[in-house]
């Protein structure tokens, strides 16, 4: 099938690439004409384990093209995926739908024959009724269908989670699309994915709530682990405990740092946002947003006790700085607060993190990127394990500085307590 996908972020470049790795032929693209190029010379924007050689394989066998040139590529095409980004509103917390509605006005110029319309960006419920819309206005409504195809893959998973989905959800009232729909993704169908066709709200919304529940799942875990470190109870018994029975489940109970990334935080807040507009009080998803807000402060304080509360000219070193492991991605990482608040502190920061250096630090004068695990240790008081990349699974920290002792702060449970401990080292997590 010949598929276009317009914007070339996150989703649609994962979906571009592996819907042509499938065998159809994908047109991916953007109007940053530079990003373009380089993708054209095999540069990849972003980081993601296997992207890059999944695009160099199918860019030489010619399924997969790159342009700037949004109405001959939709004009070429019979699918198209709307992937361009949903970010916050900077007034308010509603998701800003305005590229959405711009890719919908360039395309209502460009259906010269029978198009599927597809948002797999994150929109809320009823943007595709607003898409629609704005294609009725040119075109009649024989020619488009406009439906619902939410992503859920992970960022440092990607390729893994458009493989093997869970579900793949198709919302759409048309017969026809639903039949297309369901044969392009009949090679994942065949390998284990379940496949719905709901009402095209019931996608949006099943989206947003999906990212809600999992926000909430994690946000529950980590107050339970505030409890946990009052009463001496080791929170990954609880997850386990927990997670066993089938109707909880065991993922997304690992306690840590607040959740961050270009979802949770956006899409809880538009959820609650669009539920406002249909005058219905979201409060759970409401304190979760509060909590994770405040979970930062909590690790913070921690911070603190562990220092006796005397931070100016601490050493701190922090291993790893993203939002979590195998990904570059800095957006609504909970070291952006971390980090500056440590550092106005009077502490001296210095990081390691395995995607380099970061611009977000620039500006503060007592933190510093360092490109090894093993300059990251030198001299310093207290190690901050702030994302769970392997790098960071098998640190011999006995050996790795001549013996000389730190403190650790495992916020993401990676090591055995009494390993650590009986190594010398004074070693705090989270939740035990
Ligand atoms: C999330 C969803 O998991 C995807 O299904 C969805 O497609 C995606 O958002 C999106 O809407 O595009 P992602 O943001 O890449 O994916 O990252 P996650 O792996 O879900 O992690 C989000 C945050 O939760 C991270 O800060 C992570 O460290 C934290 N987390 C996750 C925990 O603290 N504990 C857990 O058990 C799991």
């Amino acid at each position: 099938m010949k598929l276009c996908m317009i914007g070339t972020g996150y989703v649609g470049l994962v979906s571009g690439v592996c819907f042509s790795d499938l065998g159809n032929d994908v047109v991916c693209v953007d109007k940053d004409k530079n990003k373009i190029d380089q993708l054209k010379n095999g540069k990849i924007p972003i980081y993601e384990p296997g992207l890059s050689e999944l695009v160099i394989k199918n860019y030489k066998n010619k399924r997969l093209t790159f342009s700037s040139d949004l109405k001959s590529s939709v004009k070429n095409s019979d699918i198209i995926f709307i992937c361009v980004g949903t970010p916050t509103k900077k007034k308010g917390s509603s998701a800003d739908l305005s590229q959405v509605f711009n890719v919908a006005k360039e395309l209502s110029l460009s259906i010269n024959k029978f198009k599927i319309i597809i948002t797999k960006s994150t929109v809320p419920v009823t943007t595709g009724d607003e898409i629609e819309k704005i294609l009725s206005k040119k075109n009649s409504k024989n020619k488009f269908s406009v439906v619902s195809n939410p992503e859920f893959l992970r960022e440092g998973e990607a390729i893994r989670d458009f493989t093997f989905p869970d579900r793949i959800v198709i919302g759409t009232n048309d017969k026809k699309s639903n039949k297309i729909l369901k044969n392009l993704y009949s090679p994942l169908i065949s390998k284990g994915a379940q496949y719905i066709n709901t009402s095209r709200r019931a996608a949006e919304l099943i989206k947003y709530a999906s990212n809600a529940f999992l926000a909430t799942k994690i946000t529950f875990i980590n107050e339970v682990a505030n409890l946990c470190e009052k009463t001496g109870i080791n929170v990954e018994d609880i997850s386990i405990g927990m997670g066993l029975d089938k109707r909880i489940g065991s993922r997304f109970l690992r306690a840590g740092p607040a959740y961050g990334g270009s979802c949770f935080p956006k899409d809880t807040k538009a959820i609650i946002s669009t539920a406002d507009k249909f005058n219905t009080n979201l409060s759970v998803i409401k304190s979760v947003v509060k909590s994770n807000e405040n979970r930062s402060n909590i690790l913070l304080n921690r911070v603190y006790k562990i220092l006796n509360n005397k931070i100016k000219n601490k050493k701190i070193t922090f291993l790893g700085v993203t939002f979590k492991a195998n990904t570059d991605d800095m957006r609504d990482s909970s070291s952006l607060t971390m980090i500056p608040a440590l550092s106005k502190k009077g502490a001296y920061i210095k990081y390691f993190d395995p995607t380099g250096y970061k611009k977000e630090f620039k500006k503060f004068k007592n933190v510093s990127y360092v490109n090894s695990i093993k300059k990251s240790l030198d001299n310093s008081d207290l190690v901050i394990i702030h994302t769970e990349w392997n790098d960071f699974k098998s640190i011999n920290f006995k050996n790795i500085n001549k013996g000389k002792k730190f403190i650790i702060y495992d916020m993401r449970n990676i090591y055995l307590p009494s390993k650590i401990k009986s190594q010398g080292f004074k070693y705090y997590s989270v939740g035990r």
